[in-house]
């Protein structure tokens, strides 16, 4: 029995998630058979409904109907700690997560994804590259040989990770940062947009600027793209890990 199409939802309404969407049908149209029948978000009910209604994509409800729906899911929300909760929800209800490589994405040889883990158009991945569960490398960033990058990390658009780096679960490197080779990123690291690193960055730290600082980030306020969609309102406002 063919194990496709299978159908899919997406956790969280929100900018990512309507993202993840277009690589969900980038990949529908590249095999003759179609991959996914996408039935619609879950979102517990922060996300704007109009960009979502002009994606003609229903909002099916809200996270608790993932373990009522035979479907599989991908994890819309840009928060590490908001797609480590999902994930642990998904699990507990026997859920699978979908792994997607966009058409336009390369991947060289000997690159395992972990489940759930996205890689968006233009992404570059070279060889020997690990990612661990639910990984979100965005559109035009880079992954270089013998990465190793933790479960939940986000890659931002157009990020450049050089040969042999290690990034810790649940780190968030900014849009347009480059990471220098051999270098390793903490758990919980934030690396700021645009910023070059040269150092070793420690867990839960905060850097920008070039080369890379640690600065003095607001503790009280998330200071990553606040997308929770999807969550349950009581975590929304969740700190971020440090
Ligand atoms: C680094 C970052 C996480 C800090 O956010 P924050 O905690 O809200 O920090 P603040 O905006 O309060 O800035 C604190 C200080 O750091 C500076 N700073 C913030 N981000 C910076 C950056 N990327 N590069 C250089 N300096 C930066 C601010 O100018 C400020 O300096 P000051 O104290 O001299 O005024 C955030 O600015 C950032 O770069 N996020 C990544 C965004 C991104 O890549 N989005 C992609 C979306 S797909």
């Amino acid at each position: 029995m063919p194990d496709h199409p299978r159908s899919l939802v997406i956790v969280g309404a929100g900018g990512h998630g309507r993202e993840l969407l277009d690589v969900v049908e980038a990949v529908n149209t590249v095999d003759s058979q179609l991959r996914y029948v996408f039935l619609g978000f879950l979102d517990d009910g922060s996300a704007d409904p109009d960009p979502v209604a002009r994606r003609g994509a229903p909002l099916l409800g809200g996270l608790d109907l993932l373990g009522r729906l035979d479907a599989d899911y991908l994890i819309g929300i840009s928060d590490a700690a908001g797609r480590l909760r999902v994930d642990r929800y998904a699990s507990v209800h026997g859920r699978r997560p979908a792994t997607l490589v966009h058409p336009r994405a390369n991947l060289g040889g000997d690159v395992r994804l972990g489940p759930g883990t996205v890689i968006c158009a233009l992404a570059s991945i070279t060889t020997n590259v690990r990612t661990g569960r639910h990984v979100v490398v965005n559109v035009g960033a880079s992954v270089a040989h013998d990465c190793r990058i933790g479960d939940y990390v986000t890659i931002a658009p157009g990020a450049r990770i050089s040969g042999g780096v290690a990034v810790g679960a649940q780190a968030w490197i900014g849009a347009q940062a480059n990471i220098v080779a051999r270098r390793s990123v903490g758990d919980g690291a934030v690396v700021g947009a645009g910023a070059v690193v040269t150092d070793d960055i420690r867990a839960a730290q905060v850097v920008a600027g070039v080369p890379a600082r640690p600065i003095d980030a607001a503790p009280d306020r998330p200071r990553l793209p606040g997308d929770r969609a999807g969550l349950p309102p009581g975590q929304r406002d969740a700190p971020t890990p440090r």
